[in-house]
Formats: structure tokens, C-alpha cells, sequence
């Protein structure tokens, strides 16, 4: 059994060690959830070592975070570059594939890390998965007006496609940072990650999906006790 309390050390152990990893970084992308948030929690606690530098956040929740601690954080409009990106994952594979959007951030989160040049991810050790899809759906970040057309169109293929709600808050589906649906994705076998990707980014109306094929550089997975990271191609 995974308790609270240890899961909280593994995701910390995680967030510690990804520390390394910007520590030469000027344009620092963050993203979303709550992984993500116990490494912001740590950039708070050594405040002074990072307020020369320009943040960028993958939602809104996490740019009123890094606000709030008193950093730089600016619209990812006013960027050109990011030197480094740091994120959580929903489940990675042994390949470093993952899928993401469990927090419905999906899409700015996939820019950002496309566009770094270095993309690190936080995740605990439940988050190593077998193959992808094993726990989790694929989410969709789905324009407003196609949301109808889109479900239909999955539905008749196979997939099983279900409108994200929120439970509390708000009444209705979910809206993402970018305005879309969260559609909730899943699919009735195994998959290759790579072509349902392109499958189901070739659909208008689709505006992002929550897969994230060869995308990641580094993995730091935590444990209890210390951390693990895995680099792509190895
Ligand atoms: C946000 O939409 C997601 O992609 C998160 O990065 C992902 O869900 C991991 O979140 P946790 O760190 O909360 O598990």
C-alpha cells in the first residue's frame, strides 16, 4: 500500500533532484500538478537563488503560484526560449512516453516542452507503467464547438470517449487554460503510442493530446529515500 506520507517523500525526492537540472537555466518553463507543486514549494524555499530568473508556467494555477512566491513570471507569449522544463507525468513508460493531462493542463504543457531544450519530469514511482494506458485515459484537450463531433466520431471507432466533469467548483464539463473540453480517452486494447498520437492529432477539433511521445529527456523518479533518472535512449 502507497501512503500518503510516502508518496509526498517520493514526490519530493524527485523535485529535489530536478533542482540539478535548472540550475544553469535562465528561462525556466514550469507545469502543473502536484508534483510540479512540491518543486515550487522548493524554489520558495531558496527564493534567493532564483530571483534573477524568468519563469514561465504551463496554467494558470501554477503561474499564481510562482507569483505569489515573488518571481518573475511572465506570459508564455513574451517567450522565445525556454532553456529547461520541468513537469509531472500521469504514467511513463520504459521508453519515456508518457501521458499526462490528469490536471487538465495538457496543452501548454506539450508546447512548452517541445519547444525547451531541456524537458524534465517529476513523477513518484507509482507512475512507471508497463505501457501506457495501463492506469490511466488518454486526455484531449478538445475545441468547445466540436466537442459533440469529436465524442461521435471516437465513439464509432472504438474508442471510449468521456467528457471530463468537474466535482466540485463548477458545474459542467471541464475547460482547459486554452479554452477547450477535457475529453477523456479510452481506448479498448493496447496501443501504440505513436500512432494513436498521430491519430488523434489529425482529428479538427482536436486541439492537443495528453500523449507525450519522445518528448522527455530526463525522468526523475522518486522513491521514499532517493531518486532515480532515467535519460531517453538508454
Ligand atoms: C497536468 O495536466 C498533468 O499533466 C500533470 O503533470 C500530471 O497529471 C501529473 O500530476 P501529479 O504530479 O499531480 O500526479
Amino acid at each position: 500500500m502507497n501512503s500518503v506520507g510516502n508518496l509526498r517523500k517520493a514526490k519530493l525526492s524527485a523535485a529535489k533532484k530536478a533542482m540539478e537540472f535548472i540550475a544553469d537555466a535562465e528561462v525556466i518553463g514550469v507545469g502543473t500538478g502536484s508534483t510540479v507543486e512540491v518543486f515550487i514549494s522548493l524554489l520558495g524555499e531558496s527564493k534567493s537563488e532564483w530571483r534573477g530568473r524568468v519563469f514561465t508556467a504551463s496554467s494558470i494555477d501554477t503561474a499564481l503560484k510562482l507569483g505569489d512566491l515573488g518571481f518573475k513570471v511572465l506570459h508564455p507569449v513574451s517567450i522565445e526560449k525556454l532553456d529547461v522544463y520541468v513537469d509531472g507525468a500521469d504514467e511513463v513508460d520504459r521508453e519515456l512516453n508518457m501521458i499526462k493531462g490528469g490536471g487538465a493542463a495538457l496543452t501548454l504543457e506539450k508546447i512548452m516542452t517541445y519547444y525547451s531544450d531541456r524537458r524534465v519530469f517529476i513523477v513518484d514511482y507509482t507512475k512507471l507503467v508497463g505501457y501506457l494506458g495501463e492506469k490511466h485515459p488518454v486526455p484531449l484537450d478538445v475545441q468547445q464547438q466540436a466537442l459533440n463531433l469529436v465524442c461521435r466520431y471516437l465513439s464509432k471507432r472504438g474508442y471510449k470517449p468521456k467528457i471530463r466533469y468537474a466535482t466540485k467548483g463548477k458545474y459542467g464539463p471541464i475547460i482547459s487554460d486554452v479554452g477547450g473540453v477535457i475529453v477523456d480517452v479510452y481506448p479498448q486494447k493496447r496501443f501504440d503510442p505513436l500512432e494513436l498520437e498521430r491519430e488523434l492529432t489529425s482529428l479538427p477539433g482536436v486541439i492537443e493530446t495528453g500523449l507525450f511521445v519522445g518528448l522527455a529527456d530526463f525522468v526523475v523518479v522518486g522513491y521514499e529515500e532517493r531518486a532515480e533518472v532515467l535519460k531517453r535512449g538508454r
